[in-house]
């Protein structure tokens, strides 16, 4: 059957004005970062459950694969088209349902953003704690195929911890859905479970039944300069003792913040600081307090600068956030980007070595370590290496390995990292792994060459 009589099918199911070939696909052919980037037959926008069921079937039936996209904004490749396949946006699954109030608990569309399911928290008195800087393009089906972690792991955990039941389409176009929102239902294997982070190999999520956290009181934000990176277990340590209400402990360096800085056309509020943490504190009243309280018991501490007011909060948490579009744009090339997670005590060891490596090995290269400092998790950009060049994934990687760490903390594997996936998962979970793939998915129509070695 001709590709022609393929698209026409899929603008019968889902009416042409949803089918985009060509320049009008293009942009869902490349990834955020410019890293990684293919082709596609078409990008189709199912508008229900029953009409992503009918897509995934005439593709499967043809041997068509299908590659789940949501905002786009996954930083491994994972939803970025191979030649041949078919690129089924969720984005106009996009309804968000009512606040139960008595669970605080809602249901919304896999192809809303997790900007929009926190607005409508909100707006019910509410909270959704999974946040970071892409919210108002990341999906909620996107964060649970990632199981995206974000700036309140630390407190909330990631996106997982907040998941009650999904409704997702499987490869053979079954629907499963399980949305009761049920505090408590031991009935059998967790389907929602197992795909969150399966990164569309597993099915299409369609929409999930989402766990909210009681609404924002208080909140205080502080940047805060350290002595060195020697101190940061002892720091996150003793934070975390010190107040349960951080909710973020967020790590930059001196280089990463002079770049923001550039950028923000702004001197950095802790000037002269080579490590610097934000602590960010919510409470049902007097957070700086708590914070300011907190600060005090440390040691080796530098300049602080601390905000209470949303905008005020705000423009520090920019000095964070913005991280990612400075190295992005640094050139010539788009980053290496690596999400790894380490022993606290190993960070300053692991940081060290890296760069030592890494300039031995790529002389010119420039790296940038920023994350959550709070989870173990770094992210370690590397510029100046080809997209093409795998020897300096091949080189952090295996650092991350040797030093008892994770290659993803929250990122996910995607495409970027499957052929690493044996440094953090034993043979014996890769197999399980493909049993998984083989019984749901036989025919290898879900996003093939993700995750997968
Ligand atoms: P996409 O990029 O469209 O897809 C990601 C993966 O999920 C792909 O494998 C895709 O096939 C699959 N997928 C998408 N939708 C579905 C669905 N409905 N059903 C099944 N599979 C699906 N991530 C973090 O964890 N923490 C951060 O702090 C963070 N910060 C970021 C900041 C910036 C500026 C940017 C650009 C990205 C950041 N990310 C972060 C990465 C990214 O936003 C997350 O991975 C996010 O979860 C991706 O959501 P998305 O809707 O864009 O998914
Ligand atoms: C972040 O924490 O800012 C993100 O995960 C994005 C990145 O790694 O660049
Ligand atoms: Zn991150």
């Amino acid at each position: 059957m001709s590709r022609r009589e393929l698209l026409d099918e899929l603008g019968d199911l889902v009416g042409p004005a949803h089918v985009l070939t060509g320049e009008l696909a293009a942009s869902a052919t490349t990834d955020w970062t410019g890293r990684w980037s293919g082709a596609c037959e078409a990008v189709v926008r199912p508008g229900s459950t029953a009409e992503v069921s009918g897509v995934v079937v005439a593709c499967a039936s043809r041997g068509v694969p299908v590659v789940p996209q949501g905002g786009n904004t996954g930083l491994v490749g994972g939803a970025v088209p191979q030649p041949g396949s078919v690129v089924l946006s969720t984005r106009r699954l996009a309804g968000i349902g009512p606040v139960d109030d008595a669970t605080g608990q809602v249901t919304a569309g896999a192809g809303a953003t997790i900007g929009a399911v926190a607005a409508a928290a909100r707006a019910a008195s509410w909270r959704y704690p999974v946040d970071f800087a892409a919210r108002d393009s990341a999906t909620l089906g996107g964060t649970i195929a990632t199981n995206a972690g974000g700036h309140h792991v630390l407190r909330h955990g990631m996106t997982r911890r907040h998941v009650v039941g999904v409704e997702a389409v499987l490869a053979d176009g079954a629907v499963v859905s399980h949305l009761g929102g049920l505090v408590k239902d031991n009935t059998g294997y967790d389907l929602a479970a197992l795909l969150c982070g399966s990164e569309g190999t597993l099915g299409v999520i369609t929409a999930a039944r989402m766990a909210l956290a009681p609404a924002d009181g208080d909140r205080a934000v502080a940047l805060v300069g350290l002595a060195d990176l020697d101190h940061l277990a002892t720091v996150v340590g003793h934070l975390r003792r010190a107040a349960p209400e951080i909710e973020a402990l967020e790590l930059m360096l001196a280089d990463g913040l002079n770049a923001v800085a550039s950028h923000l056309g702004a001197p950095i509020p802790v000037p002269g600081a080579e490590v610097v943490i934000l602590v960010e504190l919510v409470a049902r009243r007097d957070a700086s307090g708590l914070l300011v309280e907190a600060l005090a018991g440390l040691d080796a501490i530098g300049d602080t600068a601390v905000a209470t007011d949303g905008p005020a909060a705000a423009s520090l948490w920019r000095w964070r956030e913005a991280h990612t579009e400075v190295i992005n744009a640094v050139g010539p090339h788009p980053p290496h980007k690596f999400d790894v997670s380490l022993p606290l005590d190993g960070m300053a060891a692991f940081v060290a070595e890296v760069r030592a490596d890494v300039a031995h090995h790529h002389p010119g290269a420039l790296v940038w370590i920023f994350g959550h400092a709070g989870d173990g998790n770094l992210h370690v950009n590397v510029t100046g290496p080809a997209p093409d060049d795998q020897s300096i994934d091949e080189l952090v990687l295996t650092l991350t390995a040797a030093a008892g760490g994770s290659i993803s903390a929250e990122h996910g594997i995607g495409r970027a990292k499957r052929q690493w996936l044996h440094l953090s998962r034993s043979p014996e979970e890769i197999e399980v792994f493909r049993s998984l793939k083989r019984a749901l998915d036989p025919g290898n129509v879900l996003n093939p060459g993700v995750l997968l070695p």
